[in-house]
């Protein structure tokens, strides 16, 4: 998915990432708000009616809410908080699949989204049918799928079961062709919501490698895990967020380090 933006001038903002050397931001939230209604169930018809003849009102709820903060090339973010904080709401607004209720979000560039296992794949197809379907979502061209395409499946460590339908893989399998696939796509920005979680022990410390290599080469991560060993290895910068709220934006060790000593306030709501 990629999405380009105009270039605004900076926008003058207590969490802006300081990396003057990095240059251009490529991606920016700015007040983001995001909102759900708090019992979906509602929408049905029988509760529908049933409220509607209570007059209960369905109470909406903020997922973010006032989210500002911006990243420049190569920089790598984790973003950090408890179940239901809001950390794949944020990722969803920056890769266009939700759009926020107010506020803007700005993205420059292209990016390779890892949001939810087996996504962009198709059960019935290949191994090798899937890695062409998912390149040409993520904006691949036939031509340059076909180039990368020994290097995807010998990245994935799949070679044995390339031709075998998707339906028979493992969870860890399918992360390993998502991510090798997404890798070779060269996106501007890679975003991984706690997919790596699904991989062994060898396939994480090859996507380490991986996206280490990205980052030299200028490109920029946004990474949701609860594995904070593994976000410390990874990220330079890092976003806590609390009931959709940013209660910390700063280097990742810092932000890391409070988010531990924080007490666990349990579920989001
Ligand atoms: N499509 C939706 N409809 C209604 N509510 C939603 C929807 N998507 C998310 N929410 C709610 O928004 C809030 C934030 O959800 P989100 O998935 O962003 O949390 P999260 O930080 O990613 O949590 P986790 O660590 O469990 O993955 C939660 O209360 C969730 O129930
Ligand atoms: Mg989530």
């Amino acid at each position: 998915m990629s999405r380009s933006i105009a270039t605004q001038p900076a926008i003058g903002n207590d969490l802006a990432d300081p990396a003057p050397s990095a240059g251009h931001a490529v991606l920016r939230f700015e007040a983001v708000s995001k909102t759900y209604a708090h019992n979906a169930a509602r929408t049905l018809l029988r509760r529908g009616m049933l409220s509607w003849l209570t007059r209960s009102r369905t109470s909406v709820f903020y997922a973010l809410r006032e989210v500002s903060f911006e990243l420049h090339a190569a920089a790598s973010l984790a973003v950090v908080g408890a179940n239901g904080a809001g950390k794949s709401t944020l990722l969803r607004c920056a890769t266009g699949i939700s759009a926020p209720d107010s506020g803007r979000v700005e993205v420059r560039g292209t990016i390779a989204a890892l949001m939810e296992l087996g996504a962009g794949f198709h059960p019935d197809l290949t191994g090798a049918e899937n890695v062409m379907l998912n390149a040409s979502l993520l904006g691949l061209t036939r031509r340059k799928t076909c180039e990368q395409f020994d290097r995807i499946v010998e990245f994935s460590g799949l070679a044995d079961f390339i031709h075998e339908p998707l339906r028979t893989y493992s969870s860890g399998m399918v992360l390993r062709l998502a991510f090798s696939v997404a890798v070779r796509v060269d996106p501007d920005i890679l975003v991984i919501d706690e997919m790596l979680s699904v991989g062994d022990i060898e396939f994480q410390e090859k996507c380490v490698g991986e996206i280490k290599r990205l980052k030299q080469g200028g490109k920029t991560l946004i990474c949701v895990a609860h594995d904070l060993k593994l976000l410390r290895n990874l990220c330079d910068r890092a976003l806590w967020l609390e009931h959709g709220r940013v209660r910390m934006f700063g280097p990742c060790s810092e932000v890391v380090d409070a988010y531990e000593a924080a007490p666990a306030p349990g579920v989001s709501d």
